[in-house]
């Protein structure tokens, strides 16, 4: 190298760390952006307990088939947040978080799921979001968290049109009651689970195992999403951010296999596309529009696409597809590699598949804001001597989620906040009250809730906007 090229390459080494000294400080000290949210979220069926609540949803009738939940539960108890909220505020506050998303339950506030509204519904969720505010912590309000009043599950549920109309009056309904104090919205949660698991596997309320009814159920609840953006809209104008809480999982080959990648493909357009695509870009996935279109009457794909102002990313774990002419759309779940650690549930623990989710919203969906609204690990949790938890797993999976977070930060990934799944031990669908995903545990006997190790762990990052403080 000749003194002028030295000159060169010490002055663009300069340029170098110039540029980038600031990120790598804040990445040693591990910090995040200033004004990074965080929070934890839960859902109304696997939380409130039936008090007050005069309709089935889908979850209770679902309940109640032999064989269908794993301990043979059902969500009559849950938590009883619904009388024991102000205990959940205190510790959502005691964490020093600053947002806590739930989920409205739609037959509490409409038990017919049309017509006439249950006034102690609503107070109870007007209730709650005074509580949430006079503690300083932001209500992000979910509509719809699986639990569809059971009258319209009997007229066709998700399968049928009339459905989303009927979704968006009541959307309309609960804006009016809370809009004057919630301005942060989500229209679903997963409803590509709720189409694949309830609908296309039987595995979940309302148990269906139908090709065709997967598909009208993405659709349906597609359109849901579209008609509630306008109608939260209709209520709040544009001074209120709206979005929708997507399962985004990669879809791997299993074994790596050549064999497998189209079975990856078309479960990545069923489970991940299918339900961001039409929001976002105003299409639906190639391998699955010859079905998906069929469905589609007049400008249905502009009705989906209202302009929203987040997305939400629910990340667990990445899929490893394997073909199978009897799998739903040709593809099953096929073996996890070795090399990744499990879940008490066995579900592979994967951070890099967050950072890849992240990186295909920035470059194929145009870098919207996003929100990780959920994220989140079971684990067996025996509480040790005293009766405390010191769940170093949950703590290690949710420190690993989070230096991911950090990862597709410096990668300039649009992300805003970290809401943990969840605040406490609850009915965890299929899994009944055996799958403990909460921070802090909940005794079944009594229902008392016990701050975890990873609730202190989580509350000193919340706190101090910083990774390992
Ligand atoms: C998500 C659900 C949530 C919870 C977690 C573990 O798919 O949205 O209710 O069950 O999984």
């Amino acid at each position: 190298m000749d003194r002028r090229q030295l000159i060169r390459s010490v002055a663009a080494a300069a340029t170098v760390a110039v540029a980038t000294r600031p990120e790598a400080s804040a990445a040693e000290e591990g910090r995040f952006p200033a004004g990074f949210l965080w929070g934890t979220a839960g859902s109304a069926y696997q939380v409130e307990g039936r008090t007050d609540r005069s309709s089935d949803c889908i979850w209770d009738t679902f309940c109640r088939r032999p064989g269908k939940i794993k301990d043979g539960s059902n969500g009559d108890v849950a938590c009883d947040s619904y009388r024991r909220y102000a205990e959940d505020v205190a510790l959502i506050k005691g964490a020093g978080l600053k947002a806590y998303r739930f989920s409205v339950s739609w037959p509490r506030v409409q038990p017919a799921g049309a017509g006439q509204a249950d006034p102690r519904g609503l107070d109870y969720y007007s209730r709650l979001v005074d509580a949430l505010r006079k503690a300083g912590i932001e209500p992000w309000v979910c509509l719809y968290h699986w639990d569809l009043p059971q009258e319209l599950q009997d007229r066709g549920g998700w399968t049928e049109r009339a459905t989303p109309e009927r979704y968006a009056e009541y959307a309309g309904l609960v804006a009016k009651k809370l809009g004057d104090r919630v301005t942060r919205w989500l229209t679903l949660n997963e409803p590509s689970v709720h189409a694949i698991l309830g609908h296309g596997l039987g595995q979940h309320a309302p148990g269906l195992q139908s090709r065709a009814a997967t598909m009208a159920a993405l659709h349906h609840q597609n359109l849901a999403h579209g008609d509630g953006v306008a109608a939260l809209r209709a209520v709040g104008g544009r001074k209120w951010r709206i979005g929708a809480a997507l399962s985004l999982q990669p879809a791997r080959p299993a074994d790596g296999a050549a064999d497998n990648v189209p079975a990856a493909q078309i479960w990545d357009a069923l489970w991940n596309r299918a339900s961001l695509d039409p929001p976002l870009l105003g299409t639906y996935p190639a391998i699955l529009a010859a079905e998906l279109e069929k469905l589609l009457k007049g400008d249905d794909l502009a009705r989906i696409r209202q302009p929203i102002d987040f997305v939400g990313v629910n990340y667990y774990n990445p899929m490893y597809q394997k073909r199978d002419p009897a799998g739903l759309v040709g593809s099953n779940w096929g073996a996890v590699p070795d090399r990744l650690k499990r879940t008490g549930l066995g579900w592979p623990i994967d951070p890099d598949g967050l950072v890849e989710v992240l990186a295909d919203l920035r470059d194929r969906y145009g870098n919207p804001p996003l929100y990780i609204t959920e994220n989140g690990a079971c684990f067996p949790d025996a509480p040790g001597p005293g009766g405390r938890v010191d769940d170093q797993g949950r703590i290690a999976f949710l420190r690993n989620h989070l230096a991911a977070c950090r990862r597709a930060l410096a990668q300039k990934a649009n992300l805003q906040g970290y809401f943990a799944w969840t605040l406490l031990d609850n009915f965890e669908w299929a899994e009944g009250y055996t799958a403990p995903f909460g921070l802090a545990r909940v005794d079944r006997r009594t229902l008392k809730r016990s701050p975890k190790a990873s609730y202190e762990w989580f509350a000193r990052m919340a706190r101090s906007n910083k990774l390992d403080p």
